[in-house]
């Protein structure tokens, strides 16, 4: 695909070898993401980072891949701070905002919301998160970490097997993860969720359509013995139309280290997490116990996003040549 000034709004739209273009540049980023190398690629250039609900890592992850790269950032991130509240559309917002910034990052709860704001928006638009829906961004951060945590090349994540555990309905991480490693050769999908939260069948459709494996159980035991990778999510209360309903699930997947070590053995199983994760007691989705676990992958992850991120911007806004060869 041509990247230049194109909008990231789904994994849809990505073919296998996109994913090559981005993680080569990617690698290449790292050095700068340490600072041990410098650039000002983006001198000049105005991110607008426009986020309508809570964010701490992709917010600042961005806005860091942005000045890294020599940019510079403005931040909505308080819609009643904005002239929404008078009555002005999104898509509105989106086009005043956009005339001034060269590219928009966005995050929004309502499904649709981001196309809409990438339609009237004349500099592109990467979606941050859009309600259950999809997190694009996310997916690829999480690719480069299931790479670089099980020291496969992209030809090597053909044949992996990986447990994906929690709100699987609402977890809009888990849609973009599974629809990348959908583009890959015989994936074995373990889907672990309460059954009111399995992951959409038409997402479990078109991994099997595609030539995929996939269990689905609500045991965690069971589910993660045969597991290259383990994906954990926390419950998305947020999501359900009644949030006193997502307690009855909060807890209910606890990995912990016993647990691990009984399940798992002595293999190297990476343990992921979109993060947050959820540290109250009563649900820990990955217990505090495991933190100083080798295979615990989540904050390698989380700072892997700001390597990726740069990839991206230096695709969509046309510097990325200036980093070929180093
Ligand atoms: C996720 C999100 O916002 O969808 N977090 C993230 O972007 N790293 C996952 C979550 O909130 O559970």
């Amino acid at each position: 695909m041509n990247f230049k000034s194109s909008d990231i709004l789904s994994i849809d739209h990505y073919e296998r070898y996109d994913i090559t273009t981005i993680f080569s540049l990617a690698s290449l980023m790292e050095a700068y993401a340490q600072r041990k190398k410098k650039s000002r690629a983006l001198e000049g250039a105005l991110l607008g980072n426009l986020f309508f609900e809570p964010s701490t890592r992709t917010r600042v992850s961005f806005e860091t891949a942005f000045y890294r790269l020599g940019g510079a950032v403005f931040n909505i991130s308080d819609e009643m701070a904005t002239s929404m509240v008078k009555g002005e559309s999104l898509e509105d917002t989106a086009r005043i905002l956009g005339g001034y910034a060269d590219v928009l990052v966005i995050r929004h709860p309502k499904e649709g919301s981001i196309k809409q704001c990438a339609d009237a928006s004349n500099s592109p638009v990467i979606n941050a998160g859009e309600g259950s829906r999809e997190h694009p961004t996310q997916a690829l951060l999480d690719l480069y970490t299931i790479m670089k945590e099980c020291g496969r090349n992209l030809d090597q994540i053909d044949g992996l097997s990986i447990a994906i555990v929690g709100d699987l309905k609402h977890g809009r991480t888990v849609h973009s993860l599974t629809k990348l490693l959908s583009l890959f050769k015989n994936i074995h999908f373990i889907l672990i969720s309460p059954d009111p939260l399995v992951m959409p069948q038409e997402i479990v459709q078109q991994l099997l359509s595609r030539g995929h494996t996939v269990e689905e159980c609500n045991d965690l035991a069971r589910g993660i013995g045969k597991a290259d990778v383990i994906y954990m999510t926390r419950i998305q209360q947020e999501r359900f139309s009644n949030p006193e309903d997502a307690e009855r699930y909060r807890g209910c997947y606890c990995l912990n280290k016993g647990l691990y070590e009984k399940q798992v053995g002595s293999k190297s199983v990476p343990i992921m997490h979109p993060l947050p994760r959820d540290s109250r007691p009563g649900a820990l989705e990955i217990d505090q116990d495991l933190d100083d676990h080798p295979n615990l992958a989540i904050f390698r992850q989380a700072n892997n996003g700001v390597p990726v991120r740069m990839a991206l911007f230096a695709l969509v806004l046309d510097v990325a040549d200036l980093f070929s060869g180093g």
